[in-house]
């Protein structure tokens, strides 16, 4: 029960990787609430796993405001985490504006503003707070097919960088998870675009992917949920503005 009493809010919690999120924080005694654009599939997964459900649009500014309210109406926020995220891949010269746009709105902007609406709340309240980002080993470095999400989440790293040191002061703790590849629906949308452009057979690159890390598998959304409760603890007091990379070794900085 690490984080017993404590109130989360994550984001693309409806599936995935922050369901995970979910559930382990649920069963670490918090009371969680999954915002999510899809909000059918966040009510099933909140009346499955003992959450709330709550309507959120990351790039909206006003749906942004309802959820803090929400948040401050029923208890507050101790924890936030930045889940929601969208992928995207294509050949440099086929990079559309309209492709790059919404993977920064989502991906960049929307950590960005959720990361002050939650720290906003977070200093009002004068009870400190968490908040961690979910990065990837794609803003680690560029990959040929991948240049928009991979700078996308070099922005989350560097997002939590600037946070992280700014938001100390007020006794909240601002850093990132950097996943590799973690198989879910997620990566079967990864595959198909890899399917697509290097020409390979559906499913064929999440099993090249898988058995070149050095772990010997891809990773699970439960392979993640250690690092994710930690984070949030109070014995991740003294952690400021970093990013852990979990991804069975195939990245090291
Ligand atoms: N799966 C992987 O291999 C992997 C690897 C590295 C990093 N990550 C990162 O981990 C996080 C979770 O990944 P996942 O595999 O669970 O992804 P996912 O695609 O399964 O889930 C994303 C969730 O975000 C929600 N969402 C999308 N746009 C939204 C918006 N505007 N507002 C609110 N919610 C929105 C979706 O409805 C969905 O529920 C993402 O940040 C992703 O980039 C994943």
């Amino acid at each position: 029960m690490r984080l017993k009493g404590k109130r989360a809010l994550i984001t693309g919690a409806a599936r995935g990787i922050g369901r995970a999120f979910a559930e382990k924080y649920i069963a670490e005694g918090a009371e969680v609430v999954i915002g999510d654009i899809d909000m059918a599939r966040a009510e099933d997964t909140a009346a499955e796993i003992g959450a709330v459900a709550l309507k959120l649009d990351v790039t909206d500014a006003a749906s942004i405001d309802a959820a803090m309210e929400k948040m401050r109406a029923s208890g507050g926020i101790d924890i936030l985490i930045n889940n929601a995220a969208i992928f995207t891949a294509a050949p440099l010269v086929e990079i559309t504006h309209e492709d790059y746009a919404r993977v920064f709105k989502i991906n960049v902007e929307g950590t960005l503003f959720m990361m002050q609406a939650a720290a906003k709340e977070m200093i009002a309240q004068g009870r400190g707070g968490k908040i961690i980002n979910m990065a990837s080993q794609a803003g680690r470095r560029g990959e040929a097919l991948v240049a928009v999400y991979c700078a996308s989440k070099a922005a989350v790293i560097s997002l939590t960088q600037s946070a992280g040191l700014n938001l100390i002061e007020h006794g909240i703790n601002v850093n990132a998870i950097a996943p590799g590849v973690v198989d879910g629906e997620h990566w079967d949308g990864v595959d198909a675009f890899f399917a697509k452009y290097e020409n390979k057979p559906l499913g064929q690159k999440k099993k090249e992917v898988g058995e070149s890390v050095p772990f010997g598998r891809m990773g699970t959304a439960a392979d993640l949920t250690g690092m994710a409760v930690f984070l949030a603890s109070d014995e991740a007091e003294y952690i400021v503005a970093q990013t852990y990379n979990v991804d069975g070794g195939n990245w090291m900085s």
